[in-house]
């Protein structure tokens, strides 16, 4: 569904964007001959078979053969549907689509989003003109008392909401902004009762703006200076706010992530903002909840190896074994750090500077030995222990890769000093009770029942669009046998007219299922078909499909002819005759 951008436009649109960088922004890609290589952010695998080809704009995943170009690429990666991913990509390339191109509830929904994105920057503005201005005198001293400088303020634009009730009410009254907009974006909160209007849901807070992945504020928390409850108010979820799926100064961050190659993920604004103001910028911070797996993909979108600091009490244990699995379950390599007692990274950093935090970070310990040997080795009564071993087996259970779950299996009966044959059988029978794991990996497709010259053929009609015509001279696709080959035959004929047909877009559109992954693979591998010979090999593949559809077709004459004898119905033989004789003429004319 194009919706109804114009096709020149799209066209512009994937001109101008490589195809390498939009998806650089998201994967670290290495150079591989002609190829990028990287993790495939679709599924979680060790080694790279993530593969972006400049050359033919597109990618392919060699291990769970998601392909495309880099409209497809977005629209998976971010769940959009076309048009959102076209959007996206143009304000990026700077192609600007006409507004009457949109349909009227496209233009709803994406203005909605938009509009309440826009909210958001206004009151940043305003919360950050507040803080520079004579009302913002204590909040600044609040900030020095921290530590923390211009430079932190400055680029996570803290902010403060003033006193009043009707101060940032005030502001967006005057730019026009409606209140049930900025309601919607949780900043205003409707009078009940008799009274009417809207007021200041922050008051007295600093404020510090939560921005989604691409830099745009969707939130806010709010930190009461000194005493008060509740310590922090933050805008409720709304269309462009989800606390699971966004993490606290990525954008600001995810530079010096992919510069270090590893994420520091931490739990509170100010642990992230302290450690910034240290110099360690490679951080992340959840939202107040704890960590989900949407959170460990954004991660992984620019590292696999992650450090989480926690607090050395017990729900700082609970919090490591539950990001243990969903780092496991992502194939992240994740490390621990216990704080000492009594601190969190804010106040650790702030204590004892950048250089013994950097030394705690880089003797974290693997995240799943310090869970085997510290939290479930530590001794206990009875009680204890039979909790940590129920708690171990529904752990190990929920581990996906069988090999990973052997290996936990061995180290956790040595840790908790039971049989491991009685470990692993509670494993089973855990394993049997929970249908989830129970369906297991993805069977493996059978491969494509394609005719392998056709194939050869539409690989090669696909590698090189120009020698087309070569192809609709022929005829050949005609007497395709595979069906689902004969319709991309045809499609790829049909569109040399068209502006640089993207040939992997229009296999992804008409192809499904091992055939398709099958010619996108093709299609970013290094091509079996040498430029030098391409002319040579498309000939003969064309006069051997042909021959072969010829040979065919002849023995169906002949025997409809045989019929006809037998039927003695002369006038449906001569033609037959007549069709069967071109046949003969055009096999040794071709040969
Ligand atoms: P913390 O209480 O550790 O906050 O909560 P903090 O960021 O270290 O703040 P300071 O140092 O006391 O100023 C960790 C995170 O949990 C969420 C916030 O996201 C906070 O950063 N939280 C905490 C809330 O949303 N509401 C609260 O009342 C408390
Ligand atoms: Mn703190």
């Amino acid at each position: 569904m194009k919706g109804s951008i114009p096709d020149d436009k799209i066209e512009e649109i994937r001109r101008r964007a490589d195809i390498a960088s939009v998806i650089g922004e998201y994967v670290t890609l290495k150079k591989a001959g002609r190829n990028y290589l990287g993790l495939c952010p679709f599924h979680h695998e060790k080694t790279p078979s993530f593969t972006v080809s400049p050359d033919k704009q597109m990618f392919y995943c060699f291990g769970c053969s998601e392909g495309g170009n880099v409209f497809s690429f977005l629209m998976k990666l971010n769940h959009l549907t076309f048009p959102e991913a076209v959007r996206q990509l143009a304000g990026k390339v700077g192609v600007i689509i006409p507004e009457k191109a949109m349909s009227h509830q496209e233009r709803e929904r994406y203005t909605l989003g938009e509009q309440l994105r826009r909210v958001n920057e206004l009151a940043a503005d305003f919360y950050v003109r507040m803080l520079q201005s004579r009302a913002g005198q204590k909040a600044r001293e609040y900030l020095l008392k921290r530590g923390i400088g211009e430079s932190a303020v400055r680029a996570f634009r803290l902010g403060l909401a003033p006193d009043g009730w009707r101060g940032l009410a005030g502001e967006l009254e005057k730019r026009g902004v409606s209140p049930t907009l900025a309601e919607q974006a949780g900043l205003l909160i409707a009078r009940t009762g008799t009274s009417r209007g809207h007021y200041d849901r922050f008051r007295g807070r600093l404020m510090i703006p939560i921005e989604d992945a691409d830099g745009h504020v969707i939130a806010f928390g709010g930190r009461v200076m000194g005493a008060g409850e509740p310590k922090y108010m933050n805008s409720p979820e709304s269309p462009v706010y989800t606390k699971g799926n966004n993490l606290y100064g990525l954008a600001r961050t995810r530079e010096a992530i992919r510069e270090r190659d590893f994420a520091i993920l931490v739990e509170g604004y100010f642990d992230l903002i302290a450690l910034w103001n240290a110099g360690i910028q490679n951080v992340v911070a959840t939202l107040g909840t704890a960590l989900t797996r949407a959170q460990v993909d954004l991660i992984r979108r620019h590292t696999s190896r992650a450090v989480a600091l926690f607090d050395p009490d017990e729900a700082g244990r609970k919090a490591l074994a539950r990001s243990l699995e969903l780092f496991l379950a992502a194939n992240v390599h994740a490390k621990a750090v216990i704080l000492p007692d009594g601190h969190d990274p804010d106040t650790f950093v702030r204590e004892r500077g950048r250089g013994p935090m950097e030394e705690l970070l880089a003797h974290a310990w693997p995240m799943a030995d310090y869970y085997i040997e510290q939290i479930l080795g530590r001794r206990g009564t009875l009680e204890e222990e039979r909790d940590k071993l129920r708690e171990a087996v529904a752990f190990i259970s929920r581990i996906e890769n069988s090999a990973e779950r052997d290996l936990f299996a061995k180290r956790v009966a040595e840790q908790l000093r039971v049989d491991e044959a009685v470990l692993n059988q509670e494993i089973r029978r855990h394993l049997q009770g929970s249908p989830a794991v129970q369906a297991g990996p993805l069977q493996k497709m059978a491969d494509a029942e394609a005719d392998p010259l056709e194939l050869r053929l539409i690989q090669m009609m696909l590698e090189h669009p120009a020698r087309l015509s070569a192809v609709r001279e022929s005829g050949v696709i005609d007497g395709f046998r595979t069906a689902a080959l004969k319709v991309l035959g045809e499609s790829l004929l049909a569109r040399e007219s068209r502006p640089v047909g993207d040939v992997a877009s229009l296999v992804e559109e008409r192809m499904a299922g091992p055939l398709r992954d099958r010619l996108l693979k093709g299609l970013v591998g290094e091509s079996p078909y040498p430029e030098s010979q391409i002319d040579q090999l498309m000939a003969d593949a064309i006069r051997k499909i042909r021959d072969r559809s010829n040979r065919e077709r002849s023995e169906i004459l002949r025997r409809r002819m045989k019929e006809a004898e037998k039927a003695n119905d002369l006038e449906l033989l001569s033609s037959l005759s007549l069709e069967w004789q071109k046949l003969r003429l055009n096999k040794e004319g071709a040969a």
